[in-house]
């Protein structure tokens, strides 16, 4: 999950990495209280979750509270490409001497943490690490070991920090791995880290990335999830604990386990080709135990799905056998017939694995207008495609 920049200056806060005093509002009013809060004069900058806002006009001085106010005004609305600007922070101004760039983030390539550093920050580092990749400090660090303050002064020294600061930046370093830690996160970068006027380090824009696998044990983070920009079909799926991507597609999936999901969804796209292009609709995976009540719960987001016009059901059954899948769906449909929901889109269900003959029977026995039952996977993609197609 990806954070706003107003949200990892509060967890820079947190813990003690040296940031300047802001506020975040959402109307242009809002501005002129915060920033007679904030000394009179503030920069005004978009919470977007996408890199560039200085560039593109979303970061501006504003230099008394009436123009904060116009500077709000301006940004708020704005589109910066393709996020539109809803909320506004305004920060106290900082007096910037130099700004340098670091940044921690998870090395997958190399199985380790990675640190990278540069005296060259602000908004033109993407253009130095393509041009100059040399000014870009990169060293790598052991997940047991972490940053000590041996590992800091050797990423300050690689990246060649002013002598006068390095403890200053070794001390915000130690602490941005404290972030990066203790707030699980998969990247956290400060651009600028800023050497202010009078000699101190400023983080003056965070951008931070947290881990999602670990929720379970960060459960201030719920808090950080920006509600109204999740899609209502994955946030309903989240909610009941499903494993659900909204897809751009027309055939709605559900299968037991990811791995055979991810190939449905390919065998899908596939079959689409000879049917007037139509796609998997989603991901959902509904696990080992597809009792009825999973089923009929991955059934009601995805026949709530506008977008869906055929459903394919791709099951194969290991621990759990395909007549308990079977007994699943038939009892899911009376499930949702009882709550009044509209079924009315068709489903083809493929069942193979164990018992994949008693499973069959049991849907054949049930005879549900809507469901059809094809017995190979290529094949019921090619039906539920050909049944999307014709809708
Ligand atoms: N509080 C501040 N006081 C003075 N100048 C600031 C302040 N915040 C930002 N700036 C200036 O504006 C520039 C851009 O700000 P910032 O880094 O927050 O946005 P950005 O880099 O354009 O956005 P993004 O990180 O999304 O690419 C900074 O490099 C800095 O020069
Ligand atoms: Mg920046």
């Amino acid at each position: 999950m990806d954070l706003f920049e107003y949200q990892a200056r509060d967890l820079f806060a947190k813990h003690d990495v040296p940031v300047l005093a802001g506020e975040v509002i959402d109307t242009p009013e809002a501005a002129r209280e915060v920033t007679e809060r904030l000394g009179g004069r503030a920069v005004v900058k978009a919470q977007v979750k996408v890199g560039g806002r200085g560039k593109a006009g979303g970061v501006k001085l504003a230099s008394d509270p009436a123009d904060a106010v116009a500077k709000a005004e301006a940004i708020l609305g704005m589109d910066i490409k393709g996020h539109t600007v809803h909320k506004v922070m305004l920060a106290q101004t900082a007096d910037i001497v130099d700004e340098y760039y670091v940044s921690f983030l998870l090395d997958r390539t190399n199985r380790t943490f990675l640190a990278m550093a540069s005296v060259e920050g602000g908004v033109d580092i993407e253009e130095v690490a393509a041009t100059k990749p040399e000014a870009l400090a990169k060293v790598a660090v052991d997940a047991v070991d972490g940053v000590t303050e041996a590992k800091a002064r050797e990423i300050v020294e690689a990246a060649k920090f002013p002598a006068e600061i390095a403890d200053q930046v070794v001390a915000a370093l130690q602490k941005l791995w404290d972030v990066f830690v203790k707030e699980d996160a998969l990247l956290v970068e400060v651009n600028p880290l800023v050497k202010t006027g009078d000699g101190r380090i400023v983080a003056l824009d965070g951008k931070v990335s947290l881990d999602a696998n670990a929720e379970f044990r960060q459960p201030d983070h719920a808090a950080l999830e920006d509600k109204a920009a999740a899609d209502p079909l994955e946030a309903a799926a989240k909610a009941k604990n499903l494993n659900y991507v909204k897809l751009d597609g027309q055939v709605g999936i559900i299968g037991n386990g990811a791995g055979l999901v991810m190939s449905t969804l390919d065998v899908v796209a596939y079959a689409g080709e000879k049917h007037s292009g139509v796609k998997p609709a989603n991901f959902l995976d509904i696990g080992g135990g597809a009792s009825a009540e999973v089923m009929a719960n991955g059934l009601e987001i995805i026949l709530g799905d506008p977008d869906v016009r055929s459903v394919f059901v791709n099951v194969f059954g290991g621990i759990t056998s395909c007549d308990a899948v079977a007994n699943g769906i038939v009892q899911a449909l009376e499930l949702l017939k009882s709550k009044g929901e509209d079924v009315n889109k068709p489903l083809v269900v493929r069942l193979d694995g164990n018992n994949a003959e008693l499973g069959r029977k049991i849907l054949t026995d049930a005879a549900h207008p809507l469901v059809q039952q094809v017995d190979t996977m290529d094949g019921a993609a090619d039906k539920a495609a050909e049944l999307a197609a014709a809708k």
